[in-house]
């Protein structure tokens, strides 16, 4: 059956590190009308469109800035206050809930096919780490006195230094092999555009490559995620994606927090550039070549549905046949290079 977070079960978030471990409470604040509202698309016919991160103007910035900073001096117990749109993002990767129907069952949206719809109400304008231009952190989210910014993080990794997709490991074969040798930025970027590649292209031919494994409610295996006796990410999910985490969250033991760790990383404003660009590769994805690139069709998956409260503090639960098609969702990302497309290892 289909997979459906169970309200009333909420209770406090597990994070493990592996050799320690803490509770934290991230369920979503109770309002007095708790009646669920079935989503609808919006109805306007105009689409908006999401910039890079690296390519906003100063109109663009003053509006994000400003919308960022009414959300932070919202009540802490409103629904749409900063804090609360990282604490779903907590509940949801934290075993807060259980699955409608199987009490047993801890609901999870990382390490499967939930990945991509999932995180797709959480994009904003993107982080572009797939294009030269794009492989530092975006400027507008490293001045101390913005919204944007976040104390938790990486400071060796800015302002200017490139990501490496490749989660700390080279694609390419330097030239001198030695363990210490480091890329020069040439070699960097290089080595990124192949990882996207492979990742986007070569292997992601089908959608459970790409999304990741099925995740049925209730399901009982051994790990208790879903279906596979392992839980399986996507390419995507599982490369790039978890690379940047790693990336921006801070060298802090044991949670590095803030990106680091799926607890916390909703509370630094570039998790959502982040999901932005990872939004727009499942956009770019669906229109790459081949027979089987495309969404999967099975009921299970397109009737899922997630809980988030909208902009009136209404909850809505949107389901996965909602998100299919960002267009319909009313917005579509900047059209910008993609020179990975250009880059076989
Ligand atoms: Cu829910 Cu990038 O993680």
């Amino acid at each position: 059956v289909p997979i459906e977070p169970d309200l009333s079960s909420c209770g406090e978030s597990t994070v493990d590190a592996g050799t320690t471990c803490m509770n934290v409470p991230c369920c979503p604040p109770k309002l007095k009308d708790s009646k669920i509202i079935d989503f609808e698309p919006p109805l306007g016919c105009k689409i908006r469109y999401r910039p890079a991160a690296h390519l906003v103007d100063r109109d663009y910035l003053y509006k994000f800035e400003s919308a960022m900073e009414r959300m932070k001096a919202l009540p802490v117990d409103d629904p749409r206050n900063f804090m609360q749109q990282a604490n779903i993002h907590c509940a949801y990767c934290n075993g807060a809930y259980s699955q409608v129907g199987f009490p047993d069952q801890k609901l999870e949206v990382h390490y499967s096919w939930l990945f991509f719809p999932f995180h797709r109400m959480f994009a904003m304008p993107f982080w572009n780490w797939d294009s030269p231009c794009g492989m530092t952190m975006p400027q507008i989210y490293l001045d101390p006195y913005s919204p944007l910014y976040d104390e938790n993080r990486n400071l060796e990794h800015q302002p200017d230094v490139l990501v490496n997709l490749n989660d700390g490991k080279s694609f390419v074969k330097p030239k001198k092999k030695d363990d210490f040798y480091e890329l020069t930025k040439r070699e960097q970027i290089n080595s990124n555009l192949y990882v996207m590649y492979q990742q986007m292209v070569r292997s992601a031919k089908t959608a459970s490559c790409f999304h990741g494994a099925a995740y049925l409610g209730g399901c009982v295996s051994e790990t208790d995620i879903g279906c596979t006796p392992e839980p399986r990410g996507g390419t995507i999910e599982n490369g790039a994606h978890i690379a940047v985490h790693k990336f921006v969250g801070a060298k802090n033991p044991p949670y590095n927090e803030d990106m680091g760790n799926f607890y916390s990383a909703g509370r630094d404003p570039l998790f959502y550039a982040h999901h932005g660009n990872v939004d727009r590769m499942w956009n770019i994805w669906k229109t790459l070549p081949g027979k089987k690139r495309h969404d999967f069709n099975e009921n299970v998956w397109l009737n899922s549905s997630f809980l988030f409260y909208d902009e009136n503090a209404n909850m809505v639960r949107v389901k996965v046949r909602d998100c299919l098609d960002s267009k319909t969702l009313g917005y579509d990302y900047q059209s910008v290079d993609i020179p990975w497309l250009r880059s076989k290892p």
